[in-house]
C-alpha cells in the first residue's frame, strides 16, 4: 500500500450531481438526526471540497490523530480521503473502531484493491468508496453507516453521569517486577500493553514505576511532556479525566503511558500511596493498568504489588535467578501476596541451561505463565523503540506475547461492550 495517491484520479466533478465543482444548496446533504460529519485528508483541496458537499460546518483535519480531539462525543461519520489508506492511518481508525463507539468512518480511496478493502473492513472501517464517488453513493453511505451508531446525545449523558471512579470499570492491575535489573520486565510490560491495547475495548494503562530510569517511553518512541510527577501533583482532585491529560498515548496501538519523572531527581518524591492511588484512577477507566517495576523491592514497589490483581515475575531460568526468585518469593508470601496472583514469565526461555521448567514450577510453588524465546528481533526491536509486536509480529517472541495479551484479555470481554467490526462487514456484504 503506497503513502501516496494519485490525485488525478480523484475526479472532483463527479462528486455533484450536476458535474459543478462544489455541492450547491440543492444537492447539500444534512443529516436529520444530530449525527455530525468530519473529513480527513492531508490535502487541504480534498478536505475543502468534500466539506463543501454538506451543509453547517464539518470538522476537517490533516489526519486522524489530528482529527482525534475534535471527536467530541456525539455521534460522528468520518470520510477518510486517500491519503487516509495508509497502514498508519487505518491502525488508528482500528482503534477508533473499539474506543470510539459513537464514530464511524468511511474510506475513499483512488485505488480501490481487494486487499486494501479486506484490511480497511477488518480493522472497522464501515465502508470503502472508489474515487471518482458519486454524490448519491456517498450520501447513502453515510446514511446507511450513521444509522447503526449509538445516539450521541445517550453517549454523552451516560458519559457525564459516569462517577469520578467508576465502579462498571475496575481494571486489572498488572504489576510486571523481577529481583533482578536487566530480565525483560520493560520488554513484556511494553509488548504486554501494546498486544492488550490493540484487542481491548476498553483503554489499556502502563504506568512507568521505575521511577529513575524508566525506559517504558523509549521503548515506545514517545517524547512525553508530562509524567507521573504531574499526576502526583494533582493527586487530591485527580479522577479518570485528569490522569489522562498527563498521559501520552502511543499512536499505533492506543496503550496511554504515564511515563517515569523526565528528570530522576524527582523519583523520590512519589510515595508509596500516591503510586497506588495512580493506579486506582487509572483503573477506574481502564480495562488494565500495566505498572512497569524496577528490580528491587522499596516503599514504592511494595505499595504497587500489594495493588495487583496479576504479579508478573520475569526471569530467566538459571541456577543464580531461581534461587533469586526463590527468595523474592518469600518476601512476597511475608507481604500476604497471594499464590494464585504470582506468574513467572519466563523469558530467554530457550538460551542458557536449560532447566526443566516443571522442576522449577515445583521448586518456587508457582506457574510459569509464558516463556519468551530468546531472540535478536528483541534488541532490535528495543533500539528501533517499536514493540515486537509490532516490528516482529511472527516471531516466536511476539507469538508469545500474544498468548500472554490474550490470557489477561479474557476479563475485558466481559466488561466491554463488544466492538462492532462483525456488524460493519455484515452490513457491507448485504447492501
Ligand atoms: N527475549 C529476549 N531476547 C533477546 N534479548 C532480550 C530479551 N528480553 C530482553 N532482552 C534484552 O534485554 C534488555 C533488557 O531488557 P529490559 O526489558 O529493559 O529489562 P528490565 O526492564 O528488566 O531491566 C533489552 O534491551 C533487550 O535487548
Ligand atoms: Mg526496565
Amino acid at each position: 500500500m503506497s503513502e501516496e495517491y494519485d490525485f488525478s484520479n480523484l475526479n472532483f466533478e463527479s462528486f455533484s450531481v450536476d458535474g459543478s465543482t462544489s455541492a450547491d444548496e440543492e444537492t447539500a446533504f444534512r443529516l436529520e438526526n444530530g449525527v455530525s460529519i468530519a473529513v480527513v485528508d492531508a490535502d487541504q483541496a480534498v478536505c475543502d471540497y468534500l466539506s463543501s458537499m454538506f451543509e453547517g460546518s464539518v470538522d476537517s483535519a490533516f489526519s486522524l490523530s489530528a482529527m482525534e480531539n475534535q471527536l467530541g462525543l456525539s455521534s460522528k461519520v468520518v470520510i477518510m480521503g486517500p491519503s487516509c489508506a495508509t497502514d498508519s492511518e487505518l491502525a488508528i481508525a482500528e482503534r477508533w473502531a473499539k474506543q470510539h463507539p459513537h464514530v464511524a468512518t468511511i474510506l475513499i480511496t483512488s485505488e480501490l484493491t481487494t486487499q486494501l478493502l479486506r484490511k480497511a473492513l477488518r480493522v472497522g472501517v464501515k465502508d470503502v468508496l472508489a474515487a471518482p464517488v458519486d454524490q448519491s453513493q456517498l450520501f447513502e453511505t453515510i446514511n446507511r453507516v450513521a444509522e447503526g451508531l449509538p445516539d450521541g446525545q445517550e453517549l454523552a449523558e451516560t458519559a457525564l453521569s459516569a462517577p469520578v471512579l467508576d465502579e462498571s470499570v475496575s481494571g486489572r492491575v498488572i504489576n510486571v517486577f523481577s529481583t533482578k535489573g536487566g530480565s525483560g520486565k520493560s520488554v513484556t510490560a511494553t509488548n504486554l500493553g501494546v498486544a492488550l491495547a490493540k484487542r481491548s475495548s476498553l483503554p489499556v494503562v502502563i504506568i512507568d514505576g521505575h521511577l529513575q530510569f524508566g525506559d517504558v517511553a523509549v521503548m515506545l518512541k514517545l517524547q512525553p511532556k508530562h509524567s507521573v510527577v504531574d499526576a502526583i501533583a494533582q493527586i487530591d482532585s485527580l479522577d479518570g479525566q485528569m490522569i489522562q491529560q498527563f498521559m501520552t498515548v502511543h499512536e499505533p496501538s492506543g496503550l496511554m503511558v504515564l511515563s517515569a519523572p523526565l528528570d530522576p531527581m524527582f523519583a523520590d518524591q512519589v510515595q508509596g500511596e500516591q503510586m497506588v492511588r495512580l493506579i486506582e484512577v487509572a483503573k477506574s477507566f481502564a480495562g488494565h493498568v500495566i505498572v512497569d517495576l524496577p528490580g528491587l523491592f522499596n516503599e514504592v514497589v511494595l505499595s504497587a504489588i500489594e495493588a495487583s490483581d496479576d504479579l508478573l515475575i520475569v526471569a530467566e531460568l538459571d541456577i543464580p535467578n531461581i534461587k533469586n526468585v526463590k527468595v523474592g518469593l518469600q518476601t512476597l508470601e511475608m507481604l500476604n501476596i497471594p499464590k494464585e496472583q504470582i506468574h513467572i514469565v519466563i523469558n530467554r526461555a530457550d538460551s542458557k541451561v536449560k532447566l526443566d521448567v516443571t522442576e522449577v514450577e515445583k521448586a518456587l510453588g508457582v506457574k510459569a505463565i509464558a516463556h519468551i524465546p530468546s531472540d535478536v528481533v528483541v534488541p532490535i526491536s528495543v533500539n528501533r523503540s517499536t514493540p515486537v509486536v509490532i516490528s516482529a509480529p511472527k516471531s516466536g517472541v511476539a507469538r508469545a506475547f500474544e498468548e500472554l495479551a490474550l490470557r489477561f484479555s479474557e476479563q475485558d470481554a466481559v466488561l466491554a461492550p463488544s466492538s462492532s467490526g462483525g456488524s460493519s462487514l455484515k452490513k457491507f456484504l448485504v447492501r
